[in-house]
């Protein structure tokens, strides 16, 4: 079988569909849990599917740096070496050496930078992210591309956009033709409609089996983000899947899905779990406030995850301030259903037809205070 996507029904701008892959189904809008380092950390990959995750996300620029592709596939690849067998995204890497590599340069060729772990150096180019990405057995292959640090300059943005789509058409012929395995473009251009515009006719004209909008959730805030996303998606195709780079909180997903998006990524379910913070039907909260401490109900009584089902807020609230192991656990888990439960929610609401009321209940479900 190869890769393609199935868009089943539409309501407003919001999309519901199926992404078929070799190694499975991608129900769209898909939240993908991020797997940094070929674990999404405190989980086991049999529970990630538990939660009701099609895909995961992996990182180029962790993966080749520890313990490098070359490594993973002389071990049979990702998959096998994680354990995850159904679908998996990578990012390429340019984005996180921006974020978190040492000293760093760039040029036309690519970008060279000392790595966070033990000051090596190292180089990626788009032809060495689609060998490591190759390497490492990825069934969405995302382009090498230049987030810019925000804030910048207009010209920043718009030089950063058009080095990224030089980038995007070497990617394309490094990734060459290979069945059953995607390459997504990369869509850059700030908060600028017309860099935007630019970018997205670049991509078109290479040509993608995906196109994700890149160069948000970096500090804009959420107007800002949601004013980009009530234009960038109509310039995509709508029979491509569009994938929203590093979102979000839940309302930025639901925004998100409104405005057009499939898929989207984001390390906040698994990072909170391991800080702490809760996400409900009813906001956040914070499980380490003393108001937990004799407190015996569960999270959320309507949720069916591991934590709500077996654990009390007391006793997660104990575990989180002994530094036990099994808090992350059951956190993360707890997110990651909680963050599947809304996107399952909003494929039911959209195939239906529903989505405006689905979105009405998210929210007022929110405003109902006291968590
Ligand atoms: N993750 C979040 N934003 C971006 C982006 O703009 N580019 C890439 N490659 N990854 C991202
Ligand atoms: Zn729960």
């Amino acid at each position: 079988m190869t890769f393609r996507f199935r868009l089943q029904a539409t309501d407003g701008m919001a999309r519901t569909g199926v992404i078929d892959t070799p190694r499975g189904e991608v129900r769209t809008p898909a939240f993908m849990p991020v797997g940094t380092a070929a674990t999404v950390k405190a989980m086991l990959p049999g529970s990630v599917r538990e939660t009701g995750a099609d895909i995961v996300l992996g990182n180029t620029y962790h993966l080749m740096l520890r313990p490098t592709a070359e490594r993973i596939a002389g071990l049979g690849g990702l998959h096998r070496f994680m354990n995850w067998e159904r679908p998996i995204l990578t990012d390429s890497g340019g984005f996180q050496v921006m974020s978190l590599a040492g000293l760093r340069k760039l040029t036309e060729e690519g970008v060279t930078f000392k790595s966070h772990i033990d000051g090596s150096r190292h180089e990626l180019t788009p032809e060495r992210s689609m060998e490591i990405q190759r390497l490492l057995g990825s069934d969405i292959v995302m382009c090498f591309d230049e987030c810019p640090a925000l804030p910048a300059s207009d010209d920043e943005v718009a030089r950063a956009m058009r080095l990224s789509m030089r980038w995007a058409e070497r990617s394309k012929d490094a990734f060459g033709d290979r069945p059953g395995h995607a390459l997504f473009g990369i869509m850059q251009g700030g908060v600028t409609q017309e860099l935007r515009e630019e970018s997205a006719r670049a991509l078109v004209d290479i040509g993608f089996d995906g196109y994700a909008v890149g160069g948000l959730a970096v500090g804009e805030g959420q107007e800002a983000m949601f004013g980009v996303l009530d234009y960038a998606p109509g310039y995509l195709p709508t029979d491509k899947p569009r994938y929203l780079m590093g979102v979000g909180k839940p309302d930025d997903i639901v925004g998100a899905v409104k405005r057009g998006i499939d898929m989207m990524d984001c390390v906040l379910p698994s990072r909170s779990g391991r800080t702490g913070q809760v996400f409900t039907r009813h906001g956040v909260l914070n499980i380490k406030n003393a108001r937990h401490q004799d407190d015996p109900r569960p999270l959320d009584d309507q949720c069916s995850c591991p934590a709500c089902r077996g654990y009390s807020r007391a006793y997660l609230h104990h575990v989180f301030r002994s530094q036990e192991i099994i808090s992350s656990m059951l956190l993360t888990w707890h997110n990651l259903h909680y963050y599947q439960q809304i996107m399952a929610g909003m494929r039911g609401a959209i195939a239906e037809g529903r989505f405006a009321d689905w979105e009405a209940a998210f929210h007022k479900e929110r405003e109902a205070g006291d968590i």
